[in-house]
């Protein structure tokens, strides 16, 4: 960790931090899976327009990346009624552990909430589960799909 003060900011307002936001969902969630970096560059290249639902949220230290968070539309194939998730959600390594996570995860879903969503969503993994019930997150279904994964939820009243 560095002393600096960490700040999020809507992509949109920081656009030059594109390449790492782009660069960290990649490698973390779409070239284990064979995709190109192009493929996530253009689904992120959707949160930058001004009227987009779409948001990717970036944590910084000045000039220097620490984190994102983003909300999209549909993230769990098994689940597409439900809309908007918090998803893509990335600090890098020497950040960790300070709660940086935390915030930026709660910050994508109350601006979920702020634009008029009745609940927001989350996936994730078994092992993130008290991370997330901690937030606040109410747990609704445990192993959905292949990945048996945990899905969340976040309502306006619970905020
Ligand atoms: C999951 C992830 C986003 C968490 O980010 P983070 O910044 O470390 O999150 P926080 O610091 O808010 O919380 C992490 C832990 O630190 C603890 N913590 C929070 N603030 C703290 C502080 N000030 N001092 C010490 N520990 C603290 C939390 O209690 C939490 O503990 P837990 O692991 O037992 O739940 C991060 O580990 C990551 O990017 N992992 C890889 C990608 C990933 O798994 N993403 C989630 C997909 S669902």
């Amino acid at each position: 960790m560095t002393d600096q003060t960490i700040t999020v900011s809507d992509l949109r307002d920081a656009p030059h931090f594109f390449e790492p936001v782009a660069d960290r969902i990649w490698r973390a969630w779409w070239e284990p899976n064979g995709f190109p970096l192009e493929h996530i560059a253009e689904l992120l290249q959707e949160s930058l327009s001004a009227d987009a639902e779409q948001l990717c949220l970036v944590a910084h230290a000045g000039d220097r990346f620490v984190g994102t968070a983003s909300v999209i539309a549909s993230d769990l194939e098994e689940r597409p009624d439900l809309t908007p998730w918090v998803a893509a959600v990335w600090i890098d390594p020497p950040f960790r552990g300070a709660g940086i996570g935390g915030d930026i995860v709660l910050k994508a879903a109350h601006a979920a909430l702020d634009k008029g969503a009745e609940a927001v969503h989350l996936c994730a993994l078994t092992g993130k589960r008290s991370f997330y019930e901690r937030l606040g997150w109410r747990l609704d279904e445990r192993d959905v799909g292949e990945d048996r994964l945990d899905v969340f939820s976040m309502r306006r009243a619970e905020k």
